[in-house]
């Protein structure tokens, strides 16, 4: 890629797609878009974009990530995760352009006690899982020059997560209840979105050459409640109380185990990313997460 080749990166306003429109602006020029400017639920509006647009990559952090909300909210939570991936890479493909996709450990149903290969049966327990395994399918369906990288538990300093909830609840209680029998890893978005912008660095022939399903995530494993010890640190209020699933009910089900194995993604592209606790301990200390991108309209 040169610097005058485009980059589109959509849900512009998400934890990952900020960070990718930063990350990324050294390789291209960066078309951001946010929900607004490119409703990924609206076919047209995606191909309209994309053919006005002429990039020579798009990085997808779009999506419908409201995990327990999908559940009421099937047809959208597919039109996002499913449907549009796989338009996005019929018109990559229409153009020679190459795809980069997020995907999530939810496609599995976390019966396994040690950590997912890319070709282990998957199984998801809730709509949201279904319907990214869906977008992983149409994206593969299209023989596009496209890269999925799944991933789990995405933290920032910005909008919806678990590290701002935490400090949120933190603030406001004596006595924190975190769930202690669903294991994954936490990922800081800008350590996707760099290690993203290491395989874009070397060009769209590398990447074509390599399409296809990847696991990439930070080293290491963690409960919700040692990643709830983690962020507070050793702070002698709020207690922190290890409770069971069952204690916390919610409305979609989610994998007691979502370890995903990075060693395909080690071997191909020579390296890997950083242990979950050096990532989170440079997150905290980071400046502000990037302002939202240039939108298109
Ligand atoms: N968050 C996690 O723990 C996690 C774990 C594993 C994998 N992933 C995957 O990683 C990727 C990035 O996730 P994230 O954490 O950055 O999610 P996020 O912070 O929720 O960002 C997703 C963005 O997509 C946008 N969006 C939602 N519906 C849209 C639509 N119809 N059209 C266009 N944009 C739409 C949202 O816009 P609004 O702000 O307007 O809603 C939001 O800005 C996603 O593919 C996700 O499935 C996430």
């Amino acid at each position: 890629m040169s610097r005058h080749d485009k980059i589109l990166v959509t849900g512009a306003r998400g934890q990952l797609g900020r960070e990718l429109a930063a990350a990324l602006s050294a390789h291209g020029e960066i078309f951001a878009v946010d929900r607004a400017a490119l409703d990924l639920a609206d076919r047209t509006n995606i191909v309209r974009t994309v053919r006005s647009v002429r990039p020579l990559l798009t990085a997808n952090a779009g999506a419908y990530t409201a995990v327990d909300r999908a559940e009421q909210e099937r047809d959208l939570a597919f039109a996002v995760n499913a449907t549009a991936p796989g338009i996005l890479a019929e018109e990559a493909r229409r153009c020679g352009a190459v795809l980069i996709h997020y995907s999530t450990h939810y496609v599995f149903d976390g019966a396994q006690r040690t950590p997912y290969s890319e070709s282990a049966p998957t199984g998801p327990l809730n709509v949201y899982g279904a319907s990214k395994l869906g977008g992983e399918r149409a994206i593969a369906h299209v023989s596009a020059s496209a890269l999925t990288f799944r991933t789990s538990w995405i933290y920032s300093l910005v909008g919806s997560n678990f590290l701002l909830t935490m400090r949120k609840l933190a603030a406001e209680r004596d006595e924190l209840r975190v769930v202690a029998d669903q294991t994954g890893v936490p990922n800081w978005s800008r350590a996707l979105a760099r290690a993203t912008a290491t395989l874009v660095s070397r060009g769209n022939a590398y990447l074509a050459e390599r399409a296809g399903l990847y696991h990439m995530c930070a080293g290491g494993e963690a409960t919700w409640y040692e990643f709830a010890r983690a962020i507070l640190g050793d702070q002698a209020r709020p207690r922190i109380v290890p409770i069971t699933t069952a204690e916390y009910p919610t409305p979609a089900r989610r994998p007691a185990y979502g370890v995903l194995d990075t060693r395909l993604f080690q071997r191909t592209f020579g390296f890997a990313l950083p242990q979950w606790q050096a990532t989170l301990k440079e997150c905290v200390t980071s400046a502000a997460e990037p302002p939202v991108g240039e939108a298109v309209g």
